[in-house]
């Protein structure tokens, strides 16, 4: 709900559990008022103290006042260069060589519904879910105009931000700086938590106390980056999973970013977050707009497990727009770590028919089956398949596996070129690089200009001719280096600080164009693994292959983290071999089973070379995934513990809207002789209902809450997946 107090000039934003408040004051300044737990109502701007302080400046406004400054109000979206010296949210270059922006309040507007961004993702609701606010400000020296977007969803605690600059007068500007997010807390003690990593170790949490100055994270790579996730917290220092006040901000953007967290000089806090100034420039001539992308925010009174569970809510009702909504998703077999680019159309046809025979549903035929594509050194961009391994191509291969009653999947990277391609051979102008200067390659591969539209026409037109030839309910679309050498050809020389936020908009532009074509395909978004895992990328890939780590121990905690923003039903995780090719671990099938079922499930190895006893585990857990897919795919997810490299157990738990059927998962850590007996508290149970669990006797929910449920004696990786039911 949105409370407009129009001669207050205030704004109250309630959710189901939380209060946002902003108000114009006397000069016309934004002030954030309140971010946290509920207030039922008032004005919340008399928790602001005014005093003079030294070297914080006074506006014009001001007059003889040297209490009011905006070095320390609350602000709701800082300027630059005006007297503010914490993070900016606006930097402006004029015409002049003037680098100032300053912002005064112009009017607002309430308006059901959600408002959408033209071609960025956002969260979507319609006038039952959500409500929009609109409030306008204006820096009349620069003739810019700055619309503060907001979104409610009350049930979910969702708040989401966008800003759209405008610029209202007769000459370009250049803007070096546009946040979507600025948030502004005061004096506390509050930690910080990133989710950070690298390639096939991503989205691990890290969390200290804010410390004075910036800390910030981010990625310069053009993608969202395996590195370090656009989403991050901000605590009290005794939060943990069911305690203490904590915020979470996730940014829906699928380059550079940059979130930052400031504690100022008296201690209070500024939280920004948006498109990384890194080689940001982008000019607005008269009557244009920008629009910087959508940031979404959650406070849960009660620690993170609420908060992510009111994240999973938001994201599954009102970000996933998923073609196989209502459906349960098919269990799919990847030819990758079963062959990688090893095959022919036999072995494919006889690994489908093992696959098919013990109940997998959909086939994806990973890397390889393009131009000359016998290695990670040639052929992306043709792509046509290659007849030598493939005879009669796509059409005949998918028609093969429809016949065993699978539905055939089919993997792409559509933004990278080969220079061992035809396409390079025709078109060396056109990737991405800096004129004059020798190429940096990535896995041998270039980046395709998508700034460009005719580039991005000639991809749709390419692929779409195989996807129309052939029947592929499934993509896979892969990213697989970071950007380097940014400069197109197409832009002139003043505007090359578009290029990095340009060619995102043409990856979104591409990708909204296939699921329009496409409208009953599934899209699932991978750059090697989680280089791309952020809520950006989820609004068109409903699932993203969550990292190119299969050992299920370190999935353990990969999906942990992921965990904090994205439910488990975006999370990509199949079964792989043992021992694992990047650990060299081996994990029993059952574990490895439970990991990947808490994810989007399947499978990732050649199921036809496993034993007679390992093919029955694979009915079996086909089976399994078939119970569980509902309460995973839409339940609540609690964390019941961190998972931790020593002996420890890691569970986590799955909770149904009605808290009568819940699924308990444990995988131990290391054996060690001698161990203690283990209880598992868990939660989000009734306390007042008794549960059945498995085939044993009757367990009280108070007491599987605050006694725990004991665990039996778990030997090395192995684990448990324990149901629990109402009676
Ligand atoms: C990336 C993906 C893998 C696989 C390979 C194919 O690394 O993350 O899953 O598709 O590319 O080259």
């Amino acid at each position: 709900m949105i409370i407009h107090d129009t001669e207050g000039r205030i704004f109250t934003l309630q959710t189901h559990s939380t209060t946002y408040q902003m108000k114009a004051d006397q000069n016309g300044v934004l002030l954030h008022t309140y971010y946290g737990p509920k207030i039922q109502q008032g004005d919340l701007s008399r928790l602001i103290r005014y005093a003079d302080r030294g070297f914080s400046p006074n506006p014009d406004e001001a007059g003889s006042d040297r209490t009011y400054s905006l070095d320390t109000l609350p602000q709701e979206y800082s300027g630059s260069g005006a007297g503010d010296f914490r993070l900016p949210s606006l930097e402006v270059e004029r015409r002049d060589g003037s680098y100032v922006a300053d912002l005064r309040y112009a009017g607002a507007q309430v308006l059901g519904g959600k408002y959408a961004l033209e071609g960025l993702p956002a969260f979507f609701g319609s006038e039952r879910d959500a409500d929009t606010l609109v409030i306008t400000l204006e820096d009349p020296a620069a003739a810019l105009r700055v619309e503060l977007l907001y979104g409610v969803f009350e049930d979910c605690d969702l708040i989401t931000r966008a800003v759209r600059i405008i610029n209202d007068g007769d000459q370009p500007v250049r803007l070096h700086r546009a946040a979507s997010l600025c948030l502004d807390f005061p004096a506390a003690s509050m930690d910080w938590v990133t989710f950070d990593g690298g390639h096939v170790k991503e989205r691990r949490p890290n969390r200290a106390p804010l410390r004075p100055g910036v800390q910030s994270v981010g990625s310069i790579r053009g993608i969202s980056s395996h590195q370090h996730n656009p989403f991050v917290m901000l605590c009290e220092p005794q939060a943990d999973e069911e305690h203490g006040v904590c915020y979470g901000a996730a940014l829906l953007y699928s380059g550079n970013f940059e979130a930052a967290a400031e504690r100022s000089q008296f201690d209070d806090i500024r939280l920004t977050m948006g498109i990384h100034p890194f080689h940001f420039c982008w000019t607005l001539e008269p009557g244009q707009a920008f629009t910087a992308p959508e940031a979404a925010l959650v406070c849960s009174p009660n620690g993170f497990g609420q908060m992510s569970r009111q994240f999973h809510r938001a994201v599954r009702g009102h970000l996933l727009r998923d073609p196989w909504r209502g459906r349960r998703k098919p269990v799919q077999v990847n030819s990758w770590e079963a062959f990688y680019f090893h095959y022919d159309q036999q072995r494919l046809l006889q690994f489908a028919k093992e696959s098919a025979a013990l109940g997998v549903e959909l086939f994806v035929l990973d890397d390889g089956w393009f131009g000359r594509r016998n290695d990670d050194s040639s052929s992306l961009g043709d792509w046509f398949p290659n007849e030598e391994k493939l005879p009669g191509g796509l059409p005949a291969l998918s028609a093969e596996i429809n016949a065993l009653g699978m539905e055939f999947g089919l993997w792409i990277e559509p933004e990278m070129v080969s220079e061992d391609s035809r396409l390079y051979r025709e078109h060396p102008d056109w990737v991405l690089n800096a004129p004059g200067r020798p190429y940096t390659r990535g896995r041998c591969q270039l980046v395709l200009d998508y700034t460009r539209p005719e580039i991005r026409d000639y991809i749709f037109q390419t692929l779409q001719k195989q996807l129309d030839e052939a029947n592929v309910s499934y993509i896979k679309w892969d990213m697989n280096r970071s950007l380097a050498q940014v400069w197109s050809a197409a832009i002139p020389a003043q505007r090359q600080g578009e290029v990095y936020h340009r060619y995102v908009l043409g990856v979104y532009d591409l990708l909204e164009r296939f699921r329009q074509a496409n409208p009953n395909t599934l899209i699932e978004g991978c750059s090697g693994g989680g280089g791309r895992f952020d809520m950006g990328m989820l609004y068109y890939t409903p699932q993203i292959w969550c990292s190119d780590n299969t050992d299920a121990i370190d999935r353990l905690t990969i999906q942990y983290g992921t965990s904090f923003a994205y439910p488990p039903s975006t999370m990509g995780a199949h079964v792989s071999a043992v021992p694992n090719e990047q650990t060299g671990r081996s994990v029993p099938f059952d574990t490895r089973g439970t990991v990947a079922m808490s994810g989007t499930f399947g499978y990732e190895l050649d199921l036809g070379a496993l034993s007679q006893e390992e093919k029955n585990q694979v009915i079996r857990q086909i089976q399994a995934y078939r119970e569980s897919y509902d309460l995973i795919q839409t339940g609540d997810y609690y964390r019941l513990s961190v998972p931790t490299p020593d002996g420890q157990p890691t569970a986590w738990l799955h909770v149904s809207a009605d808290r009568r059927t819940a699924l308990l998962c444990v995988v131990s850590g290391q054996a060690h002789a001698g161990a203690p007996f283990r209880r598992i508290k868990l939660r989000g149970l009734d306390p007042t209902l008794r549960y059945r669990a498995a085939e044993e006797e009757l367990w009280p929910g108070d007491m599987l809450m605050q006694a725990g449920y004991p665990l039996p004696m778990l030997g090395e990786y192995q684990c448990l997946r324990l149901w629990l039911k109402a009676e």
